[in-house]
């Protein structure tokens, strides 16, 4: 098989640039080691910045979006048994973000990649990427006892943290930046309408709290954990305990108790690699950094980098000036620590870290009581949580 773009892994980053690839009249084919149910299967998050939406609408996939997406305006802050509200659109001259699960994109895009003819390979074991080096890179793998080869001019890595695409670059040619957290995130979903109309981030002496939403009528709650923990641990009633105590009498008397589903634990970890390109090869998405879920981030981030990395492909193969890939990495990036340092910060904010002490305490307080009062605080917050500008 011969393409000119060979995109390994189907998530969001590897879609979103299929489809970009697609509307420039670039042939691509993607390439992905599960099945389709098990990709758009996959709970993650769902809060999509003004970019994505854009994206989504770009590409002519927004019409359920649009009918079904929670425009948001404004999001909460729990402190001290007190709460705020930050009115985003307000403090950012009119932006929102829009609520629509990650596994609603997924669809949307996996519907119109198979209206469109846009080729997605499922199922596909034992990926290996071969001479990234040259001009003629060529992507191998296994499929019902068969052996398959793509060969192509340029290989896009958006097979996420634990991808083949990064591991396929030499150890000394690539920087890694890490932070790993000393928690994680235990999140359910449940058949239940929110118990706040916006978001609420909590921050409570026995640990963080996140109350968010798919729709009116579907919940999605997250409580910090040790980094231990199972969901064994933490069967429904312990789990609507604790998250009704971290959220406040106020919100947390208003969640409605109903069995969870998808209970599952996520650790936290913010995590870079630098540069994106190796060769032919170029990095997008969770395969090239990951943030802590506390911003949102990571479907934004995955949806801005292929926009950037549809257009550095498209100078570099129809110019043949390669350096645009280079431009791409710098580009990429220089969006990319805002969003990790943002996802820090807030990450910081908002949990109660193991070794905190009375220092590290007081400065929480004092930083949450310094937002919760002053205008200029808020519009940081609020023009990071809606999104920086693509540059
Ligand atoms: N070969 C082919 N495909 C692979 C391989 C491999 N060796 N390894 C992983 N994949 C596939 C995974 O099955 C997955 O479908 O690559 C895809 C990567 O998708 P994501 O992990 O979702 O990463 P990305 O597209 O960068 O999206 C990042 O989505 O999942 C969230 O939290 C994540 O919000 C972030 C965003
Ligand atoms: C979610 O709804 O899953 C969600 C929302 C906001 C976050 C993280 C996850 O910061």
């Amino acid at each position: 098989m011969r393409t000119r773009i060979a995109i390994v892994g189907a998530g969001p980053a590897g879609m979103f640039l299929a489809h970009l690839l697609h509307r420039q009249g670039l042939d691509c084919v993607v390439v992905e080691r599960k099945d389709r149910a098990h990709v758009e299967g996959r709970v993650r998050a769902g809060v999509l910045e003004r970019v994505t939406v854009d994206l989504m609408t770009h590409l002519g996939l927004a019409d359920r979006l649009r009918r079904e997406g929670l425009v948001h305006t404004g999001v909460n802050l729990a402190c001290d048994g007190g709460i705020f509200r930050i009115d985003m659109a307000e403090l950012t001259g009119g932006a929102s973000v829009t609520v629509y699960g990650q596994q609603e994109v997924m669809k949307d895009l996996f519907d119109g990649a198979e209206a469109r003819g846009i080729q997605v390979v499922f199922g596909a074991e034992d990926v290996a990427l071969h001479d990234l080096d040259t001009p003629a890179p060529f992507v191998t793998w296994r499929s019902q006892g068969l052996a398959f080869r793509l060969d192509c001019e340029a290989v896009a890595g958006c097979d996420g943290f634990h991808g083949v695409s990064r591991a396929s670059i030499p150890e000394d040619a690539i920087a890694r930046f890490e932070r790993a957290y000393p928690f994680g995130w235990l999140g359910v979903l449940t058949e239940a309408p929110p118990c706040s109309d916006e978001l609420i981030y909590a921050n409570h002496e026995r640990g963080f709290a996140l109350a968010s939403m798919r729709s009116p009528t579907r919940s999605r709650y997250y409580i910090q954990c040790g980094p231990e923990a199972r969901t064994d641990d933490w069967p429904d009633e312990r789990f609507w305990d604790e998250l009704c105590v971290r959220l406040g009498p106020e919100a947390g008397g208003r969640v409605d108790r109903r069995p969870t589903f998808e209970k599952s634990i996520a650790p936290l970890r913010s995590f870079v690699v630098e540069p994106l390109r190796h060769g032919r090869l170029v990095l997008a998405g969770d395969a090239a950094h990951i943030v802590p879920p506390t911003g949102a981030k990571g479907l934004n981030l995955a949806a801005s980098d292929a926009i950037m990395l549809s257009e550095a492909l498209a100078e570099a193969l129809g110019t043949g000036d390669e350096t645009a890939l280079d431009r791409y990495s710098r580009r990429a990036l220089a969006r990319v620590w805002k969003a990790e340092r943002f996802s820090w910060w807030f990450t910081t904010l908002t949990h109660r870290f193991p070794d905190m002490a009375g220092f590290e305490r007081r400065m929480q307080t004092a930083e949450l009581a310094y937002i919760r009062g002053s205008r200029a605080a808020q519009t940081v917050v609020a023009e990071n949580y809606v999104g920086l500008p693509l540059e």
